[in-house]
């Protein structure tokens, strides 16, 4: 290697994920025109920021630095879930987490609800956004196999008014899409299932709060025993999410069997373009979409069996889930510029003077000295930083103050009762020796305070995967499961 090389791998080792350090612009949109506008203005200096667990971890990274980051996230109008005379719309800020619990993507369009669940963390589901798993481009986005499994179309909207376009023809390469400057995702629009659809993600990943080694998800429409069509999509085995046209064309018009659904894994097989990386090896996601196809063919096919005869109107029953964020006023900020910011901590009203890329994490640890909350990774991958912003358990070390602006946000130091006495939940933790080094714990405990206020008697499993994305070192699992376990029945 010559010294540039290796001078260029050491700056890269070097990263430091404690902080961004770009300077970059901010602007906070109200309305989805000043959006659009912003966005032709700046070109492709500009970076639109919704959840930030992609961007912000790649700045982080010093992969990317936007001049400007335009924050969407609360952008009126773009977020949600509505019906469309002939399917559904779904807004290009709507969570992976409200879209994984709506009823009627659950019951619908199975393949993204499950695809939505497989996804890396819970915190990464409450922030992440649909239009920002899309818009990414990477081949290992988990919505996109389910997306192009049910014939999704895309609807962006830019200065020269509105288009639409097919997921297949919005993928162009790794990080690559037909975005065009100026542009953005307004929302996904999916066909209506008619009867006799069903559909399935299933996805394989190192360990489940991880990016897929492979992923597989599928659309059948059956009819008796019959396969009347079939879409086949694939992830993390090629550049682009793709799909296996051979494989489709080989099933549609035979007699569905488990034989006639390996011979298509094995054609799918052929089909896909995988690379060795750091996540699996091409042989391992050659061999593995084999029975990747046979099993998601199955699931799907059993699913269609049981949507006999429902068609439009099966769509429709049980409401669709609108959601509409509320605007929490425009804001812009130079790059080198200081602005007061106003966020409520704990009950107590901070107004504070940050720079555009002051993090919230350190605002808090370093400002107002609540050290409670514990910097690990800083890319999102650890959950010892997550804090309740408006009730909703968020990743610190990914969410800008400047975002968190009129916000109110809950440490662990602000579990405490009024009288001095811990919380209950805290009490669980030391009566269950639910910690040793403690270094996860405030992460551990603000996480669950999220899922007791969903789901107030969840089981073992609805613990485990709530807190999936939450590492712990040292103490292991079963007496943290256990100390929530005890809380909830206490
Ligand atoms: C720890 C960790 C685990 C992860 N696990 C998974 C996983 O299991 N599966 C998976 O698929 N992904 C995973 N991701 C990646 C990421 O969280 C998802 O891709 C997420 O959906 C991104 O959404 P976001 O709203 O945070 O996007 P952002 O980071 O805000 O944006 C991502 C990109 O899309 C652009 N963009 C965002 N919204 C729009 C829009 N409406 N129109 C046009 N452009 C837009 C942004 O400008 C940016 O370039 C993980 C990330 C982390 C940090
Ligand atoms: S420090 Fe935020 S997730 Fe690890
Ligand atoms: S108690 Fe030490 S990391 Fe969890």
């Amino acid at each position: 290697m010559s010294s540039h090389g290796r001078e260029h791998h050491h700056a890269h080792d070097m990263t430091n994920s404690h902080i961004l350090v770009q300077d970059f612009e901010y602007h906070r949109p109200v309305t989805l025109d000043e959006a659009v506008a912003l966005r032709s203005q700046y070109g492709d200096r500009a970076k639109l920021l919704a959840g930030g667990t992609f961007l912000l971890v790649q700045m982080k990274m010093e992969q990317m630095s936007p001049a400007c980051l335009i924050d969407i996230q609360g952008l009126v109008g773009l977020s949600g879930i509505r019906f469309l005379d002939e399917g559904l719309e779904v807004g290009g800020t709507t969570t992976i987490w409200e879209l994984r619990n709506a009823g009627v993507v659950q019951r619908n369009y199975e393949a993204l609800a499950e695809a939505c669940a497989a996804f890396g963390s819970t915190q990464i589901q409450l922030t992440g956004t649909i239009g920002g798993n899309v818009c990414n481009g990477s081949p290992a986005s988990d919505t996109v196999p389910a997306l192009m499994a049910l014939g999704a179309e895309l609807a962006l909207v830019g200065p020269d008014g509105e288009r639409t376009v097919p997921i297949e023809r919005f993928l162009i390469g790794p990080g690559e899409t037909a975005i065009e400057d100026g542009e953005l995702l307004k929302a996904i629009q999916l066909p209506e299932p008619e009867p006799g659809t069903g559909s399935a993600f299933i996805k394989v990943s190192r360990v489940r709060a991880d990016l897929a080694k492979a992923s597989a998800a599928v659309r059948i429409v059956r009819d008796g025993d019959c396969i009347v069509s079939c879409r086949l999509a694939f992830g993390s085995v090629g550049p682009t999410v793709i799909r296996a046209c051979m494989a489709e064309e080989m099933l549609v018009g035979k007699a569905f069997s488990s034989e006639a659904a390996l011979a298509a894994g094995r054609v799918a097989s052929e089909e896909v373009t995988p690379i060795d990386d750091v996540r699996s090896s091409a042989w391992y996601r050659r061999e593995v979409v084999k029975a990747l196809t046979h099993d998601v063919l199955q699931a799907a096919w059993e699913r269609a069996g049981e949507r006999k005869g429902r068609g439009a109107g099966g769509a429709r029953s049980g409401g669709a889930e609108e959601q509409e964020s509320t605007a929490l006023g425009a804001l812009h900020l130079g790059a080198q510029e200081k602005q007061t910011v106003t966020l409520t901590v704990n009950g107590v009203e901070h107004h504070l003077f940050v720079r555009s890329n002051e993090l919230l994490i350190n605002v808090l640890r370093e400002r107002l000295d609540l050290t409670g909350t514990k910097y690990g990774c800083g890319i999102g991958e650890c959950g010892a930083c997550t804090v309740q912003l408006d009730g909703v358990p968020t990743l610190s070390c990914l969410t800008l103050a400047v975002a968190a602006d009129g916000r109110e946000v809950i440490t662990v130091e602000g579990l405490q009762r009024p009288d001095g006495r811990l919380d209950p939940l805290q009490e669980s933790f030391i009566e269950n020796a639910a910690f040793q080094c403690g270094y996860c714990t405030p992460g551990m405990l603000m996480m669950t305070k999220g899922l007791l206020t969903e789901n107030p008697a969840p089981d073992e499993d609805e613990i485990r995967d709530y807190l999936k994305g939450n590492r712990c070192r040292c103490t292991g699992f079963a007496a943290i499961v256990r100390a929530v376990q005890s809380c909830v029945e206490g």
